[in-house]
């Protein structure tokens, strides 16, 4: 064992000048002793001092010309002793590499004539370079100039060598004693704990890393937007249907005209079994079909026939607005309360999947239902919302969504980006969808929404949607991420 042959070895000397040649004259692989000598070091047996070697190894091109002889000398046997060869014959001959570097060393040591036609100037050349690359692979020594001609032409490298001269320490004995980790019952019993040597606790060592669940950044930064929406004073809105009917909840309702491009089946994920929804409220169907095609309440409709086979279809909701929009009309049917309403949940779109957009993501939304309220009650619901989420630099812009009028589009300044960015949408849904509903002609209701995506990308400092959600998701994502506290900086 290298242990047992360190220490009986400085038992009768002084030092071990060099774990290399200590290694080799006792048979051991210098790793070992290396492995052995830290050990030692750190009970203090020994004392231990690195000492470093500049050697030079060869280059994967060196190896080559090692074997195969340099480029010149490729080149200059590849010439014939009498006449000449053309230089495409000779190209022909030879690897691209060696035949360029071949080329230009031949010519430089006056070995060949270099011209369209390339003849020997003389009978007999000496490979200097592979000899002298050979020799370095013995580790013999070599003086400074061929060094630096071979170093120039990158067929060697520097490599520094670490090993260790070692003595005696201050703890030093000729075998090492084992210590105990462990009390156990039978050091008790046999009584031997009273002679046995304890190892010393070491209270810096980092424990095992703790083996527990781990929670996904968008489930964090949804809590924590449920906690800022359940302080305004927020209820949650039931989102657990994923499948909506098509032309439904998730359009008609929202008075968004059934040729809409939005409706078109590149942005939206078709249901094949059930293709259809079973039932939907008759009554409230008539009212929904007569506004989109004629109006009533003082506006002129889309004019258009308004088709029940459309509606009927399933699909996967494209936004969360189809729940509020069933919310909506469940509150309306009872007593007029006003009502402040939320959701966080997935929502499916059909879009090619790039660095900023996945087929699916979720939605925040939420909405206030109230008699009289204004652009300006939601232009304040929006500064107070965004500000406890750490934006409170916002600016509107118009917008349009077939469901909300006014529109509003959110920007809040980026003190990172420094520029202003999209954070979400916004509007006061239209009277031809909350009239039908059959809410008082008063009660209006503001929203908003944005994805839950973009805040959490730009918290954790992911920038590539599909490393945040979906399958190429790293898992030690989850073990890694930080708590990262929303309205923080
Ligand atoms: N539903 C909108 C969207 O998908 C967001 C929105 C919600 C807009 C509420 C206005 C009002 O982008």
């Amino acid at each position: 064992m290298a242990e047992e042959a360190i220490l009986g070895y400085l038992a009768t000397s002084e030092e071990i000048p060099d774990s290399d040649q200590f290694a080799s004259q006792h048979g051991f692989q210098h790793n070992d002793v290396v492995n052995v000598i830290k050990s030692l070091h750190g009970f203090r047996y020994i004392d231990a001092q690195d000492i470093k070697r500049e050697s030079w190894v060869l280059t994967d091109e060196g190896k080559k010309y090692a074997a195969d002889g340099s480029p010149e000398i490729q080149l200059f046997l590849a010439v014939p002793q009498e006449g000449s060869i053309s230089k495409d014959e000779l190209q022909k001959k030879l690897e691209p590499s060696v035949f360029k570097i071949g080329c230009s060393q031949a010519g430089k040591n006056k070995w060949v004539d270099m011209g369209k036609q390339v003849s020997r100037k003389v009978q007999h050349v000496e490979d200097k370079v592979k000899d002298l690359l050979i020799r370095i692979q013995k580790g013999e020594a070599l003086c400074k100039d061929d060094i630096n001609s071979l170093k120039a032409r990158k067929l060697i490298v520097a490599q520094t060598w670490k090993g260790y001269s070692v003595k005696k320490g201050p703890n030093y004995a000729p075998t090492r004693k084992k210590v105990a980790t462990d009390l156990t019952r039978e050091n008790l019993q046999r009584g031997d704990w009273k002679e046995l040597e304890f190892k010393e606790y070491n209270f810096n060592a980092k424990g095992p890393p703790a083996e527990a669940g781990h929670l996904h950044p968008l489930l964090k930064v949804k809590q924590q937007l449920k906690n800022i929406f359940l302080q305004l004073g927020f209820e949650e809105m039931p989102t657990n249907n994923f499948v909506e009917s098509r032309y439904f909840w998730n359009f008609d309702a929202l008075f968004q005209p059934q040729q809409h491009p939005a409706r078109d089946s590149h942005d939206t994920f078709f249901l094949e079994v059930p293709s259809t929804t079973r039932e939907l409220p008759e009554e409230y169907v008539k009212l929904v079909k007569r506004v989109h095609e004629s109006g009533g309440y003082g506006s002129r409709g889309y004019m258009y026939d308004w088709k029940k086979e459309e509606a009927n279809k399933n699909l996967l909701r494209t936004h969360t607005t189809a729940v509020s929009t069933r919310m909506l009309y469940a509150l309306a049917k009872q007593p007029f309360t006003p009502k402040r309403y939320f959701s966080i949940d997935r929502v499916f779109r059909n879009e090619s999947v790039d660095r900023t957009h996945l087929a699916e993501f979720h939605q925040i939304e939420g909405l206030v239902c109230d008699k009289g309220l204004t652009l300006g009650d939601l232009i304040g619901v929006l500064n107070d919302f965004f500000s406890r989420l750490g934006m409170s630099k916002l600016r509107f812009k118009p917008a349009y969504n077939p469901y909300t009028e006014p529109s509003m589009e959110i920007f809040s300044y980026h003190e990172g980006l420094k520029k202003w960015v999209e954070i979400g949408n916004s509007g006061m849904f239209r009277p031809e969808m909350l009239l039908p509903m059959g809410f008082p002609e008063d009660v209006r209701v503001i929203a908003w929404g944005l994805s839950l995506e973009r805040p959490t990308m730009i918290l954790y400092g992911v920038d590539n949607i599909r490393d945040l959600f979906g399958h190429k998701v790293d898992l030690s994502l989850m073990k890694r991420n930080p708590i990262c506290r929303l309205g923080i900086d």
